[in-house]
This record gives structure tokens, C-alpha cells and sequence, in this order.
């Protein structure tokens, strides 16, 4: 790994198989991530995203292949990954039992840092939970839930995110404030790998999107290039109507969003 390398590259994924029993999930799959950007990967169910993210998170081995992140060999350094890594799984790891303030200021305690409830209070205000830390995780909202969790993964500043399908079942506007809160991420300089089924998501947030199909990484650029590799259209003059997600995310937010598009609808029609 040459010096440059070592400096922008946050995660390197090389040749990396995975077996279960006789189903061959992966392939040998390659791609790097650089430092600080949006690394979306894209598949159908069962490609073999979750797979991929769990070897990543050194939760799972895999076959044969490396994985490097933050410089950190997954399989013989996996403390220094973990140090490095924070996980949002598919499957939220919110407990219900708990409040909002709880839940952060238990994984604070659990990394052993400082003034776990000042931190606790400071995420809640990030991701706008403060009106709702006191109460029971439980009566949560879908999106609140979601935010409660990705809250949970970023507390200790971690240099790499891993999000596994962060918008799955959320509503539009949901998905939308989770996106924004994607993109400060990257603007701090995190790293952010996450999974997707989603093209809208990877579309309006990822730096760089990889397609992952049949085990392996099929295409893997940026949404331009991507985009080239269809053969251009014949132009056609079409009257441009709003689309569906257009007129929702006006009619149900006041506040105009950069990704709700057209911006002015009647409400009440
Ligand atoms: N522990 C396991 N034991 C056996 N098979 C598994 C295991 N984990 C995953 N698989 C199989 O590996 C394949 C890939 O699963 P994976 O969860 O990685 O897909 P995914 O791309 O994340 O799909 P989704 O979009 O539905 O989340 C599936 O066929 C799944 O059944
Ligand atoms: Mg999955």
C-alpha cells in the first residue's frame, strides 16, 4: 500500500468470498472507499449487502479476500476496526424499554466516556429527539426510531459509518432528514459506507455508488458515470408535471427541502 494510499483510502475491500453452505453469497468482491465521502451500495434482496457489511464490522469472516479499514486489517487487527467503526444495522438496536436519553447515555457509558449524559442531550439535539428523550423509546415513531439508532452508532465520533438500508420503511420526510443527516457526516469527514435498495437514495446522496450482483461488484462509479453508460436518448419535449413525491413532500412539510423538487403546491385541492 503506497503512502497516498494509506491517507485517502478508508475502506479497501479486495477479492473478498463468502460462502453459506453451498450458496455463494460473494464472489470476490473489490472497491475502495475514499476518506470522508458517501459510498452507497446498491443490491437486490438477498445480494448480499448485510453479508458484506457484517465482514466489514468483523461480526462475520469471510471465505478468502481482505478487507482493510481506516487501515485496519479486518481478520488481524479487528479491535483496531472496531475502534474505528460504528454499525447501524438493518435491524434497529434501540431498547424499548429505555428512553430516548437512556438508551445514548448507555452506550456512552459502554465506550467508557466522560459526562455520558451531557453527551446524551447533545445527540438528542442533533438528531431533534429533545422534546421526546424522556419518554419510552417503545412509542417511538418509525423515523424517530431510526434516528434514535443512528444516534446511537455515532456516539464516540467514529471515523467509518456503516449504515445498512437506514431509510428502509420510513416515510418520505423521515427519509429525508436521515439523508441530511448522511450528508453532514460526510461533510465532517466521516466516511460513510452505506447499503441501499433504494436508486432515489443512492442518486441523491452517495459520491460513489457500486451495484452488487451475482457476488460481485458488476459497476461502480459516480451517478454520472454510471449514467454514461446507457446510450443517450432521443430528446423528446414533454410537459413536466410534478411527481408524486414532489406533491407529498409539499403537501405534508411547510419547509421547503432541496430534494422535494417543485416546491409550490395549493394545499387543500
Ligand atoms: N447466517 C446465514 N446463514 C445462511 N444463509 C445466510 C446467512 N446470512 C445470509 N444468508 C444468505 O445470504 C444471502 C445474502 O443475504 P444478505 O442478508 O447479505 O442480503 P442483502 O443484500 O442484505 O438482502 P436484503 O436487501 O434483503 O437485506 C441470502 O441468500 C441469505 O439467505
Ligand atoms: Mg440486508
Amino acid at each position: 500500500m503506497t503512502t497516498e494510499d494509506a491517507r485517502n483510502i478508508a475502506i479497501r475491500v479486495r477479492g473478498v468470498t463468502k460462502a453459506f453452505a453451498e450458496v455463494q453469497v460473494l464472489r470476490g468482491v473489490d472497491f475502495d472507499v475514499e476518506a470522508g465521502t458517501i459510498f452507497a451500495l446498491l443490491g437486490s434482496n438477498g445480494a448480499g449487502k448485510t453479508t458484506l457489511v457484517r465482514i466489514l464490522s468483523t461480526l462475520l469472516k469471510a471465505d478468502a479476500g481482505t478487507a482493510v479499514i481506516n487501515n485496519w486489517d479486518v481478520v488481524s487487527a479487528p479491535g483496531g476496526v472496531r475502534e474505528s467503526i460504528s454499525l447501524t444495522g438493518q435491524f434497529s438496536a434501540v431498547d424499548e424499554m429505555l428512553s430516548g436519553r437512556e438508551n445514548l447515555e448507555l452506550i456512552a457509558r459502554l465506550r467508557h466516556l466522560k459526562n455520558p449524559g451531557a453527551i446524551a442531550d447533545t445527540m438528542l439535539a442533533r438528531f431533534s429527539l429533545t422534546d421526546a428523550g424522556s419518554r419510552k423509546a417503545a412509542v417511538y415513531s418509525g423515523g424517530m426510531r431510526r434516528r434514535l439508532d443512528i444516534a446511537m452508532s455515532l456516539i464516540g465520533d467514529p471515523p467509518v459509518v456503516f449504515l445498512d438500508e437506514p431509510t428502509s420503511g420510513l416515510d418520505p420526510q423521515a427519509r429525508i432528514d436521515v439523508w441530511q443527516t448522511v450528508r453532514e457526516l460526510a461533510k465532517h469527514g466521516t466516511t460513510v459506507l452505506l447499503t441501499t435498495q433504494y436508486l432515489d437514495e443512492a442518486e441523491k446522496l452517495a459520491d460513489r455508488i457500486a451495484i452488487l450482483h451475482h457476488g460481485t461488484i458488476i459497476q461502480n462509479g459516480t451517478l454520472d458515470e454510471l449514467e454514461r453508460l446507457l446510450p443517450s436518448t432521443t430528446v423528446e419535449y414533454v410537459e413536466k408535471r410534478p411527481s408524486l413525491e414532489d406533491v407529498f413532500l409539499a403537501l405534508v412539510d411547510d419547509t421547503t427541502t432541496s430534494d422535494a423538487g417543485t416546491a409550490s403546491v395549493t394545499k387543500g385541492f
